[in-house]
C-alpha cells in the first residue's frame, strides 16, 4: 500500500521561505504549487511540508493552535487541498508535519484547561496538582492562571505537553498511559489525521515522536501508543506514510513507523558525517565513518522491518555548505542519493544554498535561523523569492553577490543541482539503490578513507565507493575475487575510479558505483 515509499526521494519544505505568491514577504501554498514543476524536475516525488497550521509562530508554527486550519499567511484548507490534487497529478506524494506532542498555549484546550473548574480539557494537558509541587526533572509553567497546579512544557515555555500519561505514574497528579485521560488526547490526534488524510495527504511526519509518553525512558510506553495509531491507520488508511522525527529507529520502528530520520542529535552518528570538527565527507580526509556505520548496522539489526532516512538536513541544523564546498557536497549527495530509506533533500540544500551566521531569531529560531532563509531561484529582486520590498522578507536572504540560485545551476553542467538531479535519476534507474534494497558495507574502517558498500535487490548489485578525501585510496573487499575481471562503472563523480584484480582504486575527491 505505502509502495511509493520504495522509489520515493523527499524535498523538504519550510513553508515561510519558499515562495512568496502574493508580496507579503512571506512562503505560501500557492508559491509552492507553482514551484512543484521545480521540485519534480529535479526528480523528487515527494514533499515533506513543515506546519502550516493555525499558530502564533513562537516556533516557526510548532506550536499549533489549532490543527484543522491552515494559518492565513499561507493561504486556506482549500489551497492545501489544491496542493495534494497538484501534487498527485504530477504522480508527486504530499507528508504534513504533525505536531502531537504539545500546542501552543494559545490552543483552544489549553485556555481551558487553565479554568479551575473541571471541564473536558482538564486532563488533555499535564497538571500537578499543587502550584508548589516541585517537579524534578521536568520544565514547568507556572502561576499562569488561577488553576492550582503547575503544567509540564515539552519544548518551549509556550508549548505545553499534551497528555498521553505516565509509564510507571508515581504522583497522584500522574495519569497512567491508557488512562481515559490519554486516551482522550490519543483519539483527538487520531481525528487530526483522518481530517487530512480525508484532505488528500498522504501521510505524515512526527514531530518528537518518542516523546510522548513520560517517565519512559526506554520508549516502551510511547511504542505502544504509536502502535494503537498505527492499528488505526491500518484499518481506515491502510496507504498513509508515518515517518518519526525520533532518531532511534529500533524503538520508532517497532511502534509501526516506516521510517525513521537519523538526527543531529541522538545515538547515531550522523554528525560525524557532515556536522563536526572533521567531517567524514570533508576532503581534509580526518574524518571517521566507522562509528556511524557500526550504529546504522546495528539499527537495522534491530529494525529490519522498516526504513532509516539519513537527510542532507533540515530546519533545526546548520546547513551543510557550513563545514563542506560545493565539491565536497557531491560527494556526500552521492552517499545521501544511495543509501537505503528515502532520502530527504532540505529546501536549497541541492544549490549549496549557505548558513547565514549571527542572524537575529526569527519566530524562536534562534541559531536555527541560519538555515531558513528564503530560497534564491534566480537573479531577479529577492531571488525570485518575492515581489515584496527586502526589508519586508521573512528573512533576510544571503546578501553575497556570488550566492547560489537555481537559475544559475540549472545553466552551468557542472554544478551541485546538476550532480544531485542526475544522482536522482540514477538510483531511479536501479532497483538495488532503492529503499528496501540490502546494504552491506564492504570497506569501512577506522578513520580510513573510501567509505564503500554493495546495494543489492532484486538479482541487481552495486558496489558504491566514496572516497571524499583530496588523496587518492584503494583496498580490496572480501566480495571481490582476486582474479576477478574489471567491473563496469555505471557513475561518477570527480576522477571517479576503478575496479579491476580484485582491488578498488579512487581517485581523490571521487565517487564510483560498479556494477558487480
Ligand atoms: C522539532 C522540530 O523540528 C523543531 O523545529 C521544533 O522546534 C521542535 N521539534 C518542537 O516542536
Amino acid at each position: 500500500m505505502t509502495d511509493w515509499l520504495e522509489q520515493a526521494v523527499f524535498y523538504e519544505i519550510y513553508p515561510q521561505s519558499f515562495q512568496d505568491s502574493n508580496a507579503d514577504g512571506i512562503g505560501d501554498i500557492p508559491g509552492i504549487i507553482r514551484r512543484l514543476d521545480y521540485i519534480r524536475g529535479l526528480g523528487c516525488n515527494a514533499v515533506w511540508l513543515n506546519p502550516c497550521f493555525l499558530s502564533p509562530f513562537n516556533d516557526a508554527g510548532y506550536d499549533v493552535a489549532d490543527y484543522y486550519t491552515v494559518a492565513p499567511r499561507y493561504g486556506t484548507n482549500e489551497d492545501l487541498r489544491q496542493l495534494f490534487a497538484e501534487a498527485h497529478r504530477r504522480e508527486m506524494h504530499v507528508l504534513l508535519d504533525l505536531v502531537p506532542g504539545h500546542t501552543s498555549v494559545e490552543h483552544p484546550w489549553f485556555r481551558e484547561s487553565m479554568k479551575p473548574e473541571k471541564n473536558e480539557y482538564s486532563g488533555r494537558y499535564i497538571w500537578t496538582d499543587n502550584i508548589w509541587t516541585p517537579v524534578p526533572g521536568m520544565h514547568t509553567l507556572r502561576g499562569i492562571s488561577a488553576r492550582d497546579g503547575s503544567c509540564i512544557l515539552n519544548f518551549f515555555s509556550s508549548q505545553p505537553a499534551l497528555n498521553y500519561g505516565f509509564l510507571h505514574p508515581e504522583e497522584p497528579w500522574q495519569d497512567a498511559a491508557g488512562s481515559p485521560a490519554a486516551e482522550a488526547t490519543r483519539k483527538e490526534m487520531e481525528n487530526v489525521m483522518r481530517f487530512w488524510l480525508q484532505c488528500g495527504c498522504d501521510g505524515f511526519r512526527v514531530d518528537m515522536a518518542g516523546s510522548l509518553v513520560k517517565n519512559d525512558p526506554d520508549g516502551e510506553g510511547t511504542i505502544a501508543l504509536w502502535q494503537k495509531i498505527r492499528k488505526f491507520l491500518d484499518r481506515e488508511f491502510p496507504q498513509a506514510v508515518l515517518v518519526s522525527e525520533w532518531g532511534e529507529p529500533e524503538k520508532s520502528l517497532a511502534g509501526g513507523f516506516h521510517m525513521d530520520f537519523l538526527l543531529h542529535f541522538g545515538p547515531s552518528h550522523y554528525n560525524d558525517l557532515f556536522r563536526c570538527e572533521h567531517p567524514f565527507f570533508s576532503k581534509e580526509g580526518k574524518g571517521d565513518a566507522s562509528a556511524f556505520v557500526e550504529k546504522y548496522c546495528e539499527s537495522r539489526r534491530k529494525a529490519p522491518q522498516g526504513l532509516i532516512c539519513i537527510p542532507s538536513g533540515n530546519h533545526d541544523m546548520k546547513r551543510l555548505s557550513r563545514q563542506l564546498t560545493p565539491e565536497e557536497m557531491k560527494t556526500a549527495f552521492a552517499f545521501l542519493l544511495s543509501m537505503p530509506g528515502a532520502p530527504f533533500i532540505y529546501y536549497g540544500d541541492e544549490i549549496g544554498m549557505r548558513y547565514l551566521e549571527g542572524l537575529v531569531s526569527v519566530e524562536g529560531g534562534y541559531d536555527r535561523t541560519g538555515s531558513r532563509s528564503p530560497m534564491q531561484w534566480d537573479s531577479g529582486p529577492n531571488a525570485g523569492f518575492s515581489s515584496a520590498s527586502p526589508e519586508k522578507l521573512y528573512i533576510r536572504q544571503d546578501e553575497d553577490p556570488d550566492r547560489p540560485t537555481v537559475a544559475g545551476q540549472q545553466a552551468d553542467p557542472d554544478s551541485l543541482y546538476r550532480t544531485v538531479q542526475d544522482l536522482i535519476a540514477f538510483r531511479r534507474q536501479h532497483p538495488a539503490l532503492g529503499a528496501s534494497g540490502k546494504i552491506e558495507f564492504v570497506y569501512a574502517e577506522k578513520n580510513a578513507y573510501p567509505l564503500a558498500y554493495v546495494r543489492e535487490k532484486d538479482g541487481e548489485k552495486i558496489l558504491a565507493v566514496l572516497n571524499p578525501a583530496a588523496r587518492a585510496a584503494e583496498f580490496r573487499p572480501a566480495c571481490l575475487a582476486a582474479e576477478g575481471s574489471p567491473a563496469e562503472l555505471l557513475f561518477a563523480l570527480g576522477g571517479g575510479g576503478s575496479v579491476s584484480g580484485g582491488l578498488v582504486s579512487m581517485q581523490p575527491c571521487s565517487a564510483a558505483f560498479f556494477r558487480l
